[in-house]
């Protein structure tokens, strides 16, 4: 099930279902005394946003335009101005409302009718099983899977559900399929999001769901791992973690996915772009966030960027190897570069796809708000194909 770009219509559906889920999770008051103090700011947007955004596209040379808005159609360009205005500014205990469950399921429900869909082809369900919670999604269940993908999503480890990735990971698991697996399989974890709980729950989570997925996979080389942002985070985590605990390393998983990885958390690569809807300030403010009060920010265990040590990674990849995609204009692109480059030096296989123009998590959002299909499903094909190549 591959669903055609959000529309407006869409965006509109979105806030429908978001209103009474803020008012169910943030309350009536703390919501009006959040806009009442933001109101003015927010205001002041209605005006500063349309102002750049025609200020930057039709009143500048296509030259000096940034890498971005040179290559967005005018909806992409709208909407990557909002969410980094969001971003910028706004509190995570209200992001995360905006991407959780209750918001992101009736969303696809709506889409899919849109659609004339009323039930999704492939099937999904929840798991909630001694401490590991997540959504299993398979071709089959009948078929034990011949590939297994065990997806962490991102969102600054303080939002984000596996709902609001729905549509990609459905598309994810359907594109393999075509791709000629026999029955592929797809395992998304739902972490504990910052602020209930900081390092390293989520990464004891991680545990957890992995050997969840190898008490269903016949071989863990069958098995790819894969996460955005912070997803990814926490699955290079997890891959260092198993270098020190032998009974994991022996069924390390048969290939990585990253998908735009925050490799450091705190980093002074980490610096704003032209382009991109990260700001390194916000970016810093969701990791501290993340490490809590008792953790050094450059524990290799929690920020895997801190790990130098060539042996360690070569121990830590997975048997196939990996696959980055990240874009040119990303704020975290320069700690993607230097981990690829580590990697490539432990002579590790390594693929990596850097888009021209493109920014953060660019292979999710473009499902989302990619014009064409093609555009819409380049990522997923490419790790798709990379899939095909390498666990077979
Ligand atoms: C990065 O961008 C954000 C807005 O997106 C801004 O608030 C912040 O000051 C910028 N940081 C630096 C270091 O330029």
């Amino acid at each position: 099930m591959i669903l055609s770009q959000i529309s407006y219509l869409d965006c509109v559906a979105f806030l429908v279902f978001l209103a009474p889920q803020l008012l169910i999770h943030v309350g009536i008051i703390r919501t009006v005394s959040w806009l009442s103090g933001a109101l003015p700011s927010l205001l002041l947007q209605v005006f500063v946003i349309p102002y750049q955004f025609i200020q930057e596209r039709y009143m500048t040379p296509y030259e000096r335009r940034s890498p971005f808005v040179q290559r967005a159609t005018v909806f992409q360009d709208i909407v990557i101005r909002c969410v980094r205005y969001a971003f910028a500014f706004m509190p995570a205990w209200l992001g995360r409302v905006f991407f959780s469950k209750g918001v992101s399921l009736p969303f696809l429900r709506f889409r899919m009718l849109r659609h004339g869909i009323v039930t999704s082809p492939l099937r999904w369900h929840e798991i909630d099983r001694r401490g590991v919670r997540g959504i299993w999604i398979v071709h089959s269940q009948l078929e034990q899977p011949d590939v297994i993908v065990y997806y962490c999503h991102g969102g600054g480890f303080s939002m984000g559900s596996s709902y609001f990735y729905m549509e990609f990971l459905l598309a994810w698991v359907s594109l393999l399929r075509e791709a000629g697996f026999r029955n592929p399989a797809l395992f998304a974890l739902e972490y504990t999001l910052v602020p209930d709980a900081t390092y390293p729950t989520q990464l004891q989570e991680t545990l957890a769901g992995y050997e969840y997925v190898l008490s269903i996979a016949q071989d863990s080389s069958r098995i790819c791992v894969g996460g955005d942002s912070a997803g990814a985070t926490l699955m290079l985590s997890f891959l260092l973690y198993i270098t020190d605990h032998p009974e994991l390393r022996h069924q390390r998983p048969g290939l990585a996915i990253m998908i735009s990885p925050w490799v450091t958390i705190v980093s002074r690569n980490n610096r704003n772009t032209s382009s991109d809807f990260l700001s390194s300030n916000s970016l810093e403010v969701y990791g501290r966030q993340y490490l809590g009060s008792k953790v050094p920010a450059d524990d290799p265990l929690v920020s895997p960027g801190n790990c130098k040590d060539l042996t360690k990674w070569r121990d830590a990849s997975p048997e196939k190897g990996w696959l980055f995609l990240f874009g040119s204009e990303e704020v975290l692109g320069p700690e993607t570069r230097r981990l690829i480059s580590l990697l490539k030096s432990a002579n590790v296989q390594v693929e990596s796809e850097e888009e021209p123009g493109g920014i953060h998590a660019w292979p999710v959002a473009s499902l989302y708000l990619g014009e064409t299909k093609d555009e819409r499903l380049h990522g997923l094909r490419a790790i798709v194909k990379t899939t095909r190549n390498l666990l077979n």
